[in-house]
């Protein structure tokens, strides 16, 4: 699933993903519905940021004293990617996420930091490996896409 920036852009995740069953056949089942729905999505959005709200770099890119609108959109868009209600793009339109995360400077810190307090939210949720890995290879490659810059 790894994708090139301007894949990652033009696909823009407004795609649904699609769930390879064991056979490697893609079917109809959404990870969405599989992983438990909007339960899954709200609590690991907000486990992450409770992580954000921790972190010395992630932190300060944050204006708003209240994290829970931002994580309530992490959670929408992960929920349309995933299959389940398109909210996200009904309230904010096209993700365009490259485009959204420029005037952030993501550097390797700034993405391994995201992607620590990612993994301890999916990991607290204890997921079937075959939905673990599926979810994990699309959040670390799309963390690497939003990379947009090698300066400290
Ligand atoms: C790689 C490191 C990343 C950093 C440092 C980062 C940081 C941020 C920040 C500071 C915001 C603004 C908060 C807000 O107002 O919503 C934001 C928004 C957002 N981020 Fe990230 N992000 C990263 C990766 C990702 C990834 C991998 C995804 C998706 C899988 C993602 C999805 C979103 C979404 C959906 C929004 C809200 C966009 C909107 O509708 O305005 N971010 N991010």
């Amino acid at each position: 699933m790894n994708q090139t920036p301007e894949e990652f852009e033009d696909k823009d995740l407004v795609e649904t993903a699609g769930i390879p069953s064991n056979q490697g056949e893609f079917v109809e089942d959404n990870l969405y519905d599989l992983v438990g729905g909007k339960e899954f999505f709200k609590t690991l959005c907000s486990k992450f940021y409770e992580g954000v709200a921790q972190d010395e770099i992630l932190r300060p890119m944050y204006p708003e004293g209240d994290l829970a609108p931002a994580a309530e959109r992490l959670q929408m868009f992960l929920e349309q990617y995933w299959g389940g209600p398109k909210t996200y793009q009904e309230q904010r339109g096209h993700p365009r996420l490259r485009l959204r995360h420029q005037q952030f400077k993501i550097n390797p810190a700034a993405r391994a930091a995201w992607v620590k307090h990612m993994r301890a939210a999916l990991d607290a949720q204890q997921l079937p490996a075959i939905y673990d890995e599926q979810m994990w290879g699309y959040l670390d490659s799309a963390a690497t896409a939003m990379l947009n810059t090698f300066e400290d």
